[in-house]
């Protein structure tokens, strides 16, 4: 039985497309409420009705995957762990970086890994989760302890049918998706436009070469390989541009009233800086101005 702690658009993904009958949802505590039934519809465009029961007291399952948002994480464990044992291995899907330290500081005896997606799934109507952009999924561990499962729970996650691979550097792999996310969300949150039409606007270009060069000098600091401010506009536009009628989470959070991930992304990054002596003015005021928005 794999465990699922969060019944978003990542939960019902990986329930729909994990093996049917082998996937509860961690309830919340005191509910248990009915299972939950949805529309699914697949990459290809298949639609199919999905039902995920409710993980029963007793039940020990042999996996967790966390898939709330990075904000709600530490809360959701707090009260999902109890009931777990202390062997099973804890997957977190969160985007940005601080809620995966948050954890592993929490819990340093559990196991404790991160997956790294590609994949993409959204809500787009009440019971109907869209499998809207097919990818892949690194999964690395975040500990010690987390170390030797890495292999086995690439397999478990495999058996979803999506492209998996074990990842011996998961830090690195998040921290490359977290300069992406620096350099595209809270831009297109600001300017409330698609990835792509940041790159013409007047904000975007007054703004992006010091935050590179914030980044750049972060990267040092915390030990990650190298990058030139150049560089990192460079992957950061390319991205933009191959992704340029996407709208990203960010903007679609605060289009839908809801809390950003902007602390875990230019916010975790505002912070890293305090720690290590490095000026971020850029990412302290983008993470301001998303905090605003919402
Ligand atoms: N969606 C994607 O395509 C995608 C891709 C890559 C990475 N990610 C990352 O995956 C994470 C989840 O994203 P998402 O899009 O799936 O978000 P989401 O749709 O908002 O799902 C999060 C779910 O967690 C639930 N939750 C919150 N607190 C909880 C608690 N204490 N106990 C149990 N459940 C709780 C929420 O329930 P309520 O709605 O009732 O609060 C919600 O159903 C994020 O960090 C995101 O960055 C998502």
């Amino acid at each position: 039985m794999i465990a699922i702690l969060g019944a978003g658009s990542m939960g019902r993904l990986w329930a729909a497309m994990l093996p049917a009958g082998q996937v509860a949802f961690v309830p919340r505590p005191g509910q248990m409420p009915d299972p939950v039934c949805y529309r699914f519809q697949a990459i290809e465009g298949k639609s199919l009705s999905v039902t995920i029961p409710w993980l029963q007291p007793g039940q020990s399952p042999e996996l967790l995957l966390v898939t709330t948002k990075a904000g709600d994480t530490l809360e959701a464990l707090k009260d999902a762990l109890p009931s777990i044992a202390s062997s099973t291995p804890i997957v977190l899907f969160q985007n940005g970086l601080g809620s995966q330290q948050q954890v592993s500081e929490t819990w340093p005896q559990r196991p404790v890994l991160a997956a790294s997606t590609t994949e993409g799934a959204n809500r787009p109507a009440p019971g109907l989760t869209v499998h809207a952009g097919c990818g892949a999924t690194w999964v690395g561990a975040l500990n010690p302890t987390g170390q030797p499962l890495v292999n086995r729970v690439a397999q478990q996650l495999a058996k979803s049918g999506l492209e998996v691979h074990p990842e011996q550097d998961i830090l690195g792999r998040l921290w490359q998706k977290l300069v992406i996310n620096a350099g595209i969300n809270a831009f297109t949150a600001i300017l409330d436009c698609p990835n792509g039409a940041i790159l013409k606007q007047p904000y975007y270009q007054q703004w992006i070469n010091p935050l590179c060069e914030e980044i750049s000098r972060l990267l040092a600091a915390a030990g990650q390989p190298q990058q030139t401010p150049e560089a990192l506009r460079e992957s950061i536009e390319a991205v933009a541009r191959k992704t340029a009628a996407n709208t990203s989470s960010m903007r679609a959070d605060v289009l839908t009233g809801r809390p950003t991930e902007i602390d875990f992304i230019n916010g975790y990054l505002a912070r890293l800086g305090q720690q290590h002596g490095i000026a971020t003015p850029v990412n302290q005021m983008l993470t301001e101005q998303v905090q605003q928005l919402n």
